[in-house]
């Protein structure tokens, strides 16, 4: 009876953790994908932990209480360090499935070699190596995103590292088919703890050399690792839910690195292996290069005279928390019979959909939201590009310039508008640490401060009558 009970419960589970991640593809289902991939995994562990087997609720209990210690001030994080956060609970995943997999060697190696059997070795061996790179390679990731002193946030390379880093995955593998064969020899238990040392080992490595601008990709990479170490683990433990939950995971994030490589025009090697970031701008001769700035009135003035705007907002959007004032600016423009669009570049911000989430925060119509691939044919018609916060996503660097790293990159082409407005904070360059071309273009004004302020500003300009109604 409690057999068939949870193969239902885990059949619930499955369609809800399907149903889910086809919510996830649209905004206005994505909340009801949270509650459905929660509640799936709400099934899974009361179904789980109803199993007649389970005997020691204490520790059960014990766990879900620092977990819950340690997820409560985790979700609270701001927008900004979702990335980082995401890459934290992939750590998490990678080492629980590490340690499923190294307690259940030993607890099958103490209880008699004939439980190893060569199936389960080659999922234990999966499992382990898969986890703890995953482990020690999430960690990494969400260093450099949280810019931890410690952890360099550009490329760390060596001579010949990925022969070194390669060469490392091999002796690693050697060492586990090995294990398949002879799992219980006196020297096997250690032989099992190199594979792990060397496993975590590799993860720091395979990071260390890419530099931060690849770290959402990288992240989801590692998402698909901790998913199919979770497939692995269902194969050791016999539980299908945890191979079908795992390979949803481990698939969806290999869809969206890929989605994430498309948009910023780069190969799956080309991100891994490529030391992203490596080449680094030396200023032009040490010449200085002038800005031309406007003020907020003039920018009003400007605005006003529009017949389109395009606001390209981008990562300085969502640091200001501009997007309420943004809203303000949209009512005064449109009100004015000035068209207003966003163009949102697939990367621009710090986590897939950054930008959509925040507009849709401050109740952006959708309508009014174009993709890079839509507004760019419109670009040449835009009377006004108002960048805020927005830089390598509208660097034409990308376009023609093979030394910068962003080199490939397509970009939304802030600089084929009549006029571009551009507001940040200072002259410091974006994520990929180069200089911006469009900041000195002929029909480029910048609009120097915190982008919440200056929008602020412009708003104060239209509300108070010194820019007409049409
Ligand atoms: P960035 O290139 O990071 O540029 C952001 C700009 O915003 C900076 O130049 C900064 O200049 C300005 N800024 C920061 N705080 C501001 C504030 N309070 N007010 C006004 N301006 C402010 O941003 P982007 O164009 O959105 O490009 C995103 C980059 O991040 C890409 O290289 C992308 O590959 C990378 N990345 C993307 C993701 C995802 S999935 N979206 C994740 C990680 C990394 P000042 O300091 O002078 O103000």
């Amino acid at each position: 009876m409690i057999y068939a009970i949870t193969h239902l419960a885990y059949f619930a589970a499955m369609i809800l953790f399907i149903f889910s991640l086809h919510w996830m593809n649209d905004p206005k289902t994505a909340r009801r994908a949270v509650y459905a991939g929660a509640g799936a995994m709400l099934v899974a562990i009361l179904a789980t932990w109803f199993q007649p087997q389970i005997i020691h609720h204490g520790w059960i209990i014990l766990a879900i209480v620092l977990g819950t210690i340690v997820g409560i001030p985790l979700s609270r994080v701001p927008l900004t360090a979702v990335p980082q956060r995401t890459a934290l609970s992939h750590a998490f995943g990678g080492v629980a499935a590490g340690l499923v997999g190294t307690a259940k060697y030993f607890l099958w190696l103490g209880e008699g070699p004939e439980n190893l059997t060569p199936f389960r070795m080659i999922a234990i061996i999966a499992e382990i190596i898969l986890g703890f790179l995953t482990f020690t390679g999430s960690l990494m990731a969400a260093g450099k995103l949280q810019e931890v002193r410690w952890i360099p946030q550009r490329p760390v390379t060596f001579p010949f590292q990925n022969i070194v880093n390669i060469g490392l995955l091999v002796v690693a593998a050697g060492l586990g088919t090995l294990l398949v064969f002879m799992p219980a020899e006196p020297w096997s238990g250690a032989v099992f703890l190199v594979i792990v040392a060397l496993s975590l080992l590799f993860g720091v490595l395979f990071i260390i050399p890419i530099g931060g601008a690849d770290m959402p990709t990288v992240i989801s990479i590692l998402n698909s690792y901790a998913g199919l170490s979770a497939v692995a683990m269902g194969f050791v433990l016999d539980n299908k839910l945890l191979i079908i939950a795992g390979a949803l995971d481990g698939s969806s994030g290999l869809i969206l690195s890929i989605i994430m490589c498309k948009a910023m025009n780069r190969s799956f090697t080309n991100v891994l292996f490529g030391a992203f970031g490596k080449v680094q701008h030396a200023a032009a001769g040490g010449e200085q290069r002038v800005y031309k700035q406007e003020t907020t009135e003039g920018a009003a003035q400007i605005l006003e005279q529009a017949n389109l705007v395009v606001v390209i907002p981008g990562y300085g959007m969502a640091v200001a928390q501009a997007q309420h004032r943004i809203r303000e600016l949209y009512d005064q423009l449109t009100k004015r019979g000035i068209t207003v669009k966003f163009a949102i570049h697939p990367v621009a911000g710090r986590m897939p959909g950054h930008m959509n989430v925040l507009l849709a925060e401050a109740d952006i119509p959708y309508s009014a939201l174009a993709e890079m691939d839509e507004i760019n044919p419109d670009m040449p018609q835009c009377d006004v590009a108002l960048v805020v916060g927005a830089n390598d996503v509208v660097n034409p660097a990308a376009r023609y310039d093979k030394s910068t790293p962003i080199y490939g990159m397509p970009i939304i082409d802030a600089d084929r508008a009549k006029m571009v407005l551009a507001i940040k904070r200072s002259k410091n360059p974006g994520f990929a640490g180069i200089e911006n071309e469009l900041y000195f273009k002929d029909n480029t004004y910048m609009l120097f401060g915190d982008a919440k302020a200056v929008i602020g500003d412009l708003v104060k300009q239209f509300a108070s009558s010194g820019v007409a109604v049409h």
